[in-house]
């Protein structure tokens, strides 16, 4: 039952018709008897300092960001959390007491779903494809996890800036590659782990793919991202080909995981908000097709 003493959460995103924070979030606040309602809105480019003004004046606690807010709202804010100043995005906000703060918790929840796979990327050879919003959260934790990086991206150029910048604040080595047939298999015969942060494989297109199938092997780890759909043909084929494979579900839900925690203080419902994550997915899947 909503009353006066609801408290409300919100995420931000244009398009935002398919959100799926909200079907989560709410799931998880119920099943804790929290009386806690997430609604979703859908904020203009040029509205965003409006909306974030607006979350104060209307004591709004707690907003998830998402394309393509997730580096602009940051002048709006009135703190950072560390990791979302190092990565320079923010996807969590939380509102205390009229003081906003930005988190990062995509970066954290890529660690997590890699981690609770019973993989530890310290020291590994990592291949990442793409270096758009997601790959810098992707690379930076993976680089201060002391991972050796290589990132290929179709734009040789974004690969630089991203290892350059963000990265380079880590003091560490990072290799820029254009995404080609020749330095990925290179850089994939050295390879522990290959992640896929780029666009390749989504739905509609989810006959593509980033890697063609003979430069998988069977030692190699592979993390797509992508989130729709679960299964990606990039993962298929690394199945295939005897690989271990890890699903963007899975960073999807350790993401909200983590900033369930931020707003609520509580530890998160894990089992229950993967349940609804896939949910959601098997609906937006179907909705796609
Ligand atoms: N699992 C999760 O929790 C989670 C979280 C965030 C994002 N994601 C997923 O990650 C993916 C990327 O999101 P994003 O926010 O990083 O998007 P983005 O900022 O738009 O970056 C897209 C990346 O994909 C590359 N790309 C796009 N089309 C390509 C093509 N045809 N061939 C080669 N490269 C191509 C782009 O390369 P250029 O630089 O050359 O354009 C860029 O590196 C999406 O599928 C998104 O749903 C998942």
């Amino acid at each position: 039952m909503i009353s006066g003493r609801t408290r409300i959460f919100g995420v931000i995103s244009d398009p935002v018709e398919h959100v799926m924070a909200p079907a989560i979030n709410n799931a998880a606040f119920r099943k804790l008897g929290l009386d806690f309602l997430q609604v979703p809105f859908r904020v203009k480019k040029e509205e965003l300092g409006k909306a974030i003004e607006g979350m104060r004046a209307l004591n709004i606690r707690g907003i998830n960001v998402t394309i393509p807010h997730k580096v602009a709202v940051i002048p709006f804010l009135d703190e950072l959390d560390p990791l979302a100043r190092r990565i320079g995005a923010v996807n969590t906000i939380a509102n205390d007491g009229g003081v906003l703060t930005g988190y990062n918790t995509d970066a954290p929840g890529f660690l997590q779903a890699l981690l609770g796979k019973g993989i530890e990327p310290k020291g590994g050879n990592v291949v990442i494809l793409g270096a758009g919003g997601a790959s810098r959260a992707v690379s930076f934790i993976l680089a201060e996890r002391g991972s050796n990086v290589v990132i290929l991206n179709r734009t040789l150029e974004r690969a630089k800036e991203l290892a350059d910048g963000v990265l380079g604040a880590l003091r560490k080595e990072i290799t820029a590659l254009k995404l080609d047939r020749e330095n990925l298999a290179r850089a994939l015969r050295e390879a522990h782990i290959l992640v896929n942060t780029t666009s390749v494989g989504m739905s509609p297109n989810i006959n593509e793919t980033p890697v063609s199938a003979d430069l998988l092997k069977s030692d190699l780890v592979v993390f797509d991202i992508v989130i729709n759909p679960i299964k990606t043909r990039l993962l298929r084929e690394a199945e295939a080909a005897g690989a271990q494979t890890i699903k963007g579900l899975d960073m999807l839900v350790w993401q909200g995981v983590t900033a369930f925690e931020i707003w609520t203080g509580l530890k998160a419902p894990f089992e229950l908000m993967k349940e609804e994550v896939i949910k959601a997915l098997e609906v937006a899947s179907l909705r796609s097709q």
